[in-house]
């Protein structure tokens, strides 16, 4: 046990300034980190990766486990999803049954799920826990997968190339009539000009 500490001292200290490293032998506890992404959007149909990475004080062995936790977003009860000993258990009932699929890493450090064919009714909170005994403590990151449908986002660009294609070209036809009008009253006024000097010239005489 000693001999991990001192490698993940040695390993944190490259990564952290003096200060941190201080306040995480103040806090010795949460020894194992956690990170995910805070939001994760996703497309109907499509399959999405919630990402989650973690670091343990201690070697991982086999009693490493991994589990998601899900909550929709409209509120109601967490339920488990995904659970990893060893090999992987992905949800056999509810509503992410045989929607799951591991994509991590444990050795690595990569607790990354799937899942397949997301809904919008998915909306929710996603929770990635990691315990490493006896590195058991750790924080809680949360994320938010926000499922959208493509074709909402599709028909905004095909909104936006409508409107580019028809407006630059009847800006440019505007433009090119400004100029042609302002060379032909050009040229008139041209042609008036030496026209009226001439009857004045004409008057005169
Ligand atoms: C999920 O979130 C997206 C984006 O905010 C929204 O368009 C969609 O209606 C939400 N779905 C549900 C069931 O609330």
């Amino acid at each position: 046990m000693r001999g991990g500490e001192v490698v993940w001292v040695a390993e944190v200290g490259f990564l952290l300034p003096r200060g941190a490293l201080l306040l995480l032998g103040i806090c010795g506890a949460l020894s194992l980190d956690i990170k995910t992404s805070p939001e994760v959007r996703g497309y109907v149909g499509e399959e999405v990766v919630l990402k989650c990475s973690f670091k343990s004080s201690f070697p991982i062995t086999e009693s490493l486990t991994i589990d998601w936790t899900y909550r929709p977003i409209t509120g109601g009860h967490m339920e488990t999803v995904f659970h990893y000993q060893s090999v992987a258990y992905t949800a056999s009932v509810g509503r992410f049954k045989d929607r799951i699929s591991w994509v991590g890493n444990a050795a690595k450090g990569d607790a990354s799920i799937a899942i397949q064919s997301p809904s919008v009714s998915d909306n929710g909170t996603f929770i990635c826990s990691v315990k490493n005994p006896p590195d058991v403590y750790h924080n809680i990151p949360q994320t938010v997968l926000i499922v959208t449908e493509r074709g909402f986002s599709f028909q905004l660009t095909s909104v936006t190339l409508l409107s580019i294609v028809v407006f630059i070209p009847s800006t440019v036809v505007v433009v090119l009539m400004l100029v042609r009008m302002g060379r032909k009253s050009g040229v008139i006024k041209e042609k008036k000009k030496p026209g009226c000097k001439k009857s004045s010239v004409e008057e005169s005489e």
